[in-house]
């Protein structure tokens, strides 16, 4: 039986090259030889309430653009976590095995709530455990994430391992993080000290899969540079440039060394044209299939049917011992 893997991302702003390089293009990667679950996790996104139509019209767009970055329906299983109840259920009990206390160490809860003090709500607190919940139910070997989901995943080993040590039993398969060694966390163009976005939406900080190509030029055209003119890798002193190299990198499938290599002698400029033109290179046909997907609404709705079928069998077995185990009455 081959391994399984399972990731999502949250259908909040757009997805972008910080998204792909991050997770995505590990989960292509991944997709010929493991059994793979991809998702689109809506109910993580409603922490922060959104418009109802608008969280509608992305869960498909995320869908379409998963495909169009190669992501093969047929060879994985793509679903609307919302679709799955067992995802809600399995939350819910899992909450009961896990502490305030290591909750309140979780530094995205204190980012988050930090930036939006008018509502901070309780699954906001809680949203690790629905992560949990979306990994364990599927008894997942890897995760492939970027580095921002590493506590989380620590999170959901522990608690995997309380369950199962408190009723003696393998009720739940310990998993696997699965973070890329170059390009687990992207930088913002515009503030390379920080993370690149999803949500940034009014600045040319995130480069969108779905930008247009003279936006995607603009945006590296430009990017926060550092001081000096030599491009070397360098995170520290020059996290702009050295931003720049990873993605690169990543997009081109070369190594941080060799890109260096390439642009020696050339000067910012160089890298932040060239970036921009192998990005839209790598853009173009993406852009042009996600047009061709979103005309066919049919097919999106079909797949995530299927996939959702397929995800709730697998899911619904792992639920069954949990309810019985933990003395559930059966229905
Ligand atoms: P989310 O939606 O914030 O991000 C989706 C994925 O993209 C990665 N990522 C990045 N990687 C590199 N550089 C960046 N700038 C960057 N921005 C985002 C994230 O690490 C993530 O892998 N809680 C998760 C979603 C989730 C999930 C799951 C993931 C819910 N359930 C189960 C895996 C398995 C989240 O909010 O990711």
């Amino acid at each position: 039986m081959s391994k399984v893997i399972v990731s999502g991302i949250q259908p909040t702003g757009g997805l972008n090259i910080g998204t792909y390089i991050g997770a995505m293009k590990n989960w292509k990667q991944l997709q010929d030889e493991y059994d793979c679950m991809y998702m689109v996790v809506d109910m993580h996104s409603i922490t922060v309430r959104p418009d109802p139509a608008e969280l509608r019209e992305r869960c498909l767009s995320f869908v379409a653009q998963y495909i169009a970055c190669g992501i093969d329906p047929k060879k994985n299983t793509l679903f609307i976590q919302s679709h799955v109840r067992e995802h809600a259920e399995l939350a819910w009990i899992l909450n009961c095995y896990t502490g305030m206390g290591e909750l309140n160490r979780m530094t995205q809860f204190k980012e988050k709530s930090q930036k939006n003090q008018s509502n901070i709500n309780s699954a906001l607190f809680t949203y690790p455990v629905l992560m949990a919940a979306d990994i364990l139910l599927y008894q997942t070997d890897l995760v492939p994430v970027g580095q921002d989901q590493k506590q989380h995943l620590e999170i959901t080993r522990d608690i995997a391992h309380r369950f199962n040590n408190h009723h003696n039993g393998e009720y739940f398969k310990i998993p696997e993080p699965f973070i890329p060694k170059i390009g687990a966390k992207i930088m913002s163009l515009q503030e390379p000290c920080s993370k690149m976005s999803k949500s940034d939406t009014t600045s040319k900080a995130t480069v969108y899969l779905l930008d247009e190509a003279k936006t995607v030029t603009k945006k590296f055209k430009s990017a926060v540079t550092d001081s000096g003119d030599e491009i070397t890798f360098d995170e520290i002193n020059k996290p702009g440039v050295s931003n720049l190299i990873t993605i690169y990198g990543a997009i081109t499938n070369q190594s941080q060394e060799d890109v260096v290599k390439h642009f020696e002698g050339k000067r910012y400029g160089h890298l932040k044209v060239e970036t921009a033109e192998r990005m839209n290179e790598f853009l173009d046909p993406i852009r042009s299939q996600y047009n061709e997907l979103m005309d066919d609404k049919t097919f999106l709705l079909q797949t995530l049917k299927d996939g959702a079928e397929r995800a709730s069998e697998k899911a619904e077995k792992t639920l069954k011992a949990v309810k019985e185990v933990i003395g559930f009455l059966p229905a």
